[in-house]
């Protein structure tokens, strides 16, 4: 966690000390626009998780390209986009805690605040109750539809039923649709795993179905993390409801898992999205043939979903960055890469190297601070984020 400041603009990102993460601005607008386009054309909007970056900059650009609104897992990751003004929040779990459900009320009853969050069980729908009756503000949710054996949600329609029960009591708590997130589902695009998420989704349209004459307005039907937004789509638009994704990942895209499991990325996808995030290192040691040390370490990049992946190197006084074809991080130590090379390939102590992530989420969150690279690679803005 490097602290890089602010005067770093104006800089080449070649000239910054290592490790550090850096965004690559034309990516993400490339990204951005992808997204927005395939949101459009699938007649679905989106309420982009913003638990992936925590960074209010890029709130303000997925909101100025289309998003509806940002998406949060945590009370606090609420207050985070609510102090920067985010207009309109989904809280994608149920608001067990009384305190943030009095907060949030406040906020509702305060106006100007569109915000809604799931319930999954009656004990949920009567805190959310009590917090809103007292602070004088009605309260929208989403029933959330679970599976079995998986994260929260409720589980069967006996399960739904109670939570309905539970809302029809419940005069400042308002039931606007049903929500769920297939990725706790399946975590690759294998058949076997398309067709899970689809029954799950299945499962998903038919609780709107019983939720329907419950609600006024516009039934929200929300589900759609970054690896099935295209299923979601297929299972859940054409029914006059309105469908909410809340990929986060696509707004860097990655290197390893998403780049592999994309519906936005392959040679069979009707649009790639781009790696907009990725980290630099400098080699410290290469003791061996075939071997080679980074100061780059667990501290710095993703290791949850697969180690970092080199993509190029600057070697030492060189001014050109070259692909490294075949180079393989095979562990990291908390500030240490160990770099495999194939035959015929070396790097040398002093050369600098890019590595692609696999997960954007847990390498945002290592960076308070992480530099915005424009085309030639000289840094435009340093992007916060608040984790
Ligand atoms: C409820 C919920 N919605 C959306 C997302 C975003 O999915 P992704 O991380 O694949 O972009 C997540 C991620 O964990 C999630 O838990």
């Amino acid at each position: 966690m490097t602290p890089v400041t602010p005067s770093i603009a104006g800089r080449s990102v070649h000239e910054l000390p290592t490790p550090f993460a850096v965004l690559d601005d034309a990516a993400l607008e490339h990204n951005l626009a992808t997204m927005a386009a395939w949101c459009r054309e699938h007649g679905v909007e989106l309420q982009p998780h913003g638990k992936t970056t925590m960074a209010p900059a890029l709130f303000r650009r997925q909101l100025a390209a289309g998003a509806t609104g940002i998406t949060a897992a945590t009370p606090a990751q609420v207050r985070v986009m609510r102090e920067h003004g985010v207009p309109s929040v989904q809280l994608a779990n149920e608001l067990a805690q009384p305190g943030e459900a009095a907060w949030v009320a406040g906020e509702v009853a305060g106006g100007g605040f569109g915000f809604r969050c799931w319930v999954d069980s009656p004990d949920g729908v009567e805190i959310l109750q009590a917090a809103a009756a007292a602070g004088g503000a009605v309260v929208d949710v989403l029933l959330e539809v679970g599976s079995p054996g998986g994260r929260s949600g409720t589980r069967t329609k006996a399960d739904r039923d109670a939570v309905r029960s539970a809302i029809d009591r419940a005069p400042n708590v308002r039931l606007t649709g049903v929500a769920g997130y297939e990725g706790s589902v399946a975590g690759d695009r294998t058949a076997p795993s398309l067709a899970a998420v689809r029954s799950y989704l299945e499962t998903l349209r038919a609780a709107g179905e019983e939720v329907a004459g419950d609600v006024d307005g516009a039934l929200v039907l929300s589900a759609g993390g970054s690896m099935f937004y295209d299923v979601v789509a297929d299972v859940l638009t054409g029914g006059g409801a309105r469908v909410i994704v809340r990929s986060g990942c696509y707004v860097t895209h990655d290197s390893g898992m998403f780049h592999r499991n994309s519906p936005l990325d392959g040679p069979d996808a009707p649009a790639r999205l781009r790696a907009a995030l990725t980290v630099w290192g400098t080699v410290v040691s290469a003791p061996e043939l075939g071997r080679a040390f980074l100061d780059v370490g667990r501290r710095d990049a993703s290791f949850d979903q697969g180690l970092p992946i080199p993509l190029a190197v600057l070697p030492r006084g060189s001014a050109e960055v070259v692909p490294l074809d075949g180079a393989e991080v095979t562990a990291l130590n908390d500030q240490h890469a160990f770099v495999a090379l194939p035959d015929g390939t070396a790097l040398a102590v002093g050369d600098r190297v890019q590595l692609g992530i696999s997960h954007p989420c847990t390498t945002f969150d290592k960076w308070r601070r992480i530099p915005l690279a424009g085309p030639d690679g000289v840094v435009t803005d340093v992007v916060e984020t608040w984790f």
